[in-house]
């Protein structure tokens, strides 16, 4: 027993040395000296038990441990739209006992199970925000189904196996209200993800989607692992996917918008523009990410999403995009392309009574933002 409550002495020093110095980057440790005092905290917190500590002694050690340790929180899909809101977020609230790992494909493909694995050796992360994934709008969507399922089972089987492997004390993933049944009651709630089949324009992201939320639900059951999940309405904002044939349907209207605007022709809005959807910010999303990591501890998921009022039709979002360039000249509607699920209005009650108060960037000036990112960065610095 004092062996061992000596050893957390050690350890209280040393984690309070870090975190006065701040990054432990910045000090030259990491990652082999850090690891293994990462592990040795683990094997205490494993294999502490009452009869070595008493209970009140150990809940007291694990307590400061906790609060000296800093998160790794590895942040997968880290160099996306989500991702690089969540940068932002992160880089505008920063906390000391935080510090954030943002990977892209480049860093490991998480649909290799090898791959991924050296990635939570080299990070040996204590929390997962859980991103990335193949994503696209309702024509890519529609020409590669099976992709899509096939890609995203495979990310998330390997990154949900790992973080269990590894110990990892919480995963945040991203579901979406696109995978929620096609025939539904309106608004949509958190408890019926499985109740009938998705859309037929996208089946496979939503099937393979809603198997995070079986995964959750089973490494909760049978490990007492803490992993959940958030459930995003249609995210925008700087570092989207730009792409025309591929994209979603504001980077593609922000896009379009940008040519017309520079080369005087019509503006073209696919679809009748009657659909209807809630639209929320990649920054006012990261936000709400991060109060879900760090203060969220139920494993079902819960819906980040402006109100069911705040959901306007494509029409709306086009003319919200025109002001942002400054647009007066001509419009016409596409009305051979498909309009996809008219409406899929979600209900943000859940997110309500936890953060009543939580207040989103005005849809105007989020869109404006976006506008101004897309210029300053076209064409060399975006997605296209
Ligand atoms: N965008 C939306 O409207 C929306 C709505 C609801 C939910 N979501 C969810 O939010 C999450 C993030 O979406 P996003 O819009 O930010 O997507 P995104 O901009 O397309 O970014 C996807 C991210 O995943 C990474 N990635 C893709 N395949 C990978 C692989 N095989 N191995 C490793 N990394 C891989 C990409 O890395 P590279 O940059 O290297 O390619 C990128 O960082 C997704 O889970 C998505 O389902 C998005």
């Amino acid at each position: 027993m004092e062996t061992q409550t000596q050893t957390e002495r050690v350890l209280f020093q040393v984690f309070g040395v870090l975190s006065i110095f701040g990054k432990r980057n910045r000090l030259g440790l990491d990652p082999p000296g850090l690891r293994a005092l990462r592990r040795h905290h683990r094997h205490h917190r494993e294999h502490r038990t009452p009869d070595l500590l008493t209970v009140s002694q150990a809940s007291c050690s694990t307590q400061h441990l906790h609060k000296m340790a800093k998160k790794i929180i590895l942040v997968t899909g880290g160099s996306g739209l989500v991702g690089n809101g969540i940068r932002i977020a992160s880089e505008r609230d920063p906390r000391d006992d935080e510090q954030f790992i943002f990977l892209s494909s480049k860093d490991a493909d998480l649909t290799d199970k090898e791959s991924t694995r050296k990635v939570f050796e080299k990070h040996q992360p204590t929390h997962v925000i859980h991103l990335a994934a193949k994503v696209g709008g309702l024509y890519g969507n529609m020409k590669a189904n099976l992709e899509f399922f096939r890609i995203n089972m495979a990310i998330n089987d390997n990154v949900l196996s790992l973080a269990k492997e590894f110990k990892v004390e919480k995963v945040v993933s991203c579901l979406s209200t696109c995978i929620f049944p096609d025939k539904t009651t309106y608004p949509i709630d958190e408890t019926m993800v499985h109740n009938g089949p998705p859309h037929t324009s996208n089946y496979g992201y939503s099937y393979a989607k809603r198997m995070i939320d079986v995964m959750n639900k089973g490494y909760n059951q049978q490990h007492g692992c803490k992993f959940t999940s958030v459930i995003p309405t249609n995210v925008f904002g700087p570092h989207d996917n730009f792409n025309l044939e591929e994209s979603h349907v504001i980077p593609g209207l922000v896009h379009k918008l940008h040519v017309c605007t520079q080369e005087n022709k019509p503006f073209t809005v696919w679809g009748t523009g009657k659909a209807r959807r809630q639209f929320i910010y990649s920054v006012d999303l990261a936000r709400l990410f991060l109060w879900v990591m760090r203060s969220y501890d139920e494993p079902e998921p819960i819906i980040l999403s402006v109100a069911e009022e705040a959901e306007i039709s494509i029409k709306e979002a086009a003319e919200a995009v025109a002001r942002g360039y400054g647009f007066t000249g001509e419009w016409i509607y596409d009305t051979t392309r498909s309009d996809g699920q008219f409406k899929k209005t979600a209900c943000n009650d859940k997110l309500r009574k936890y953060l009543p108060d939580f207040k989103f960037t005005p849809f105007d000036e989020a869109i404006k933002e976006t506008c101004d990112w897309f210029s300053k960065n076209y064409p060399d610095n975006v997605r296209l």
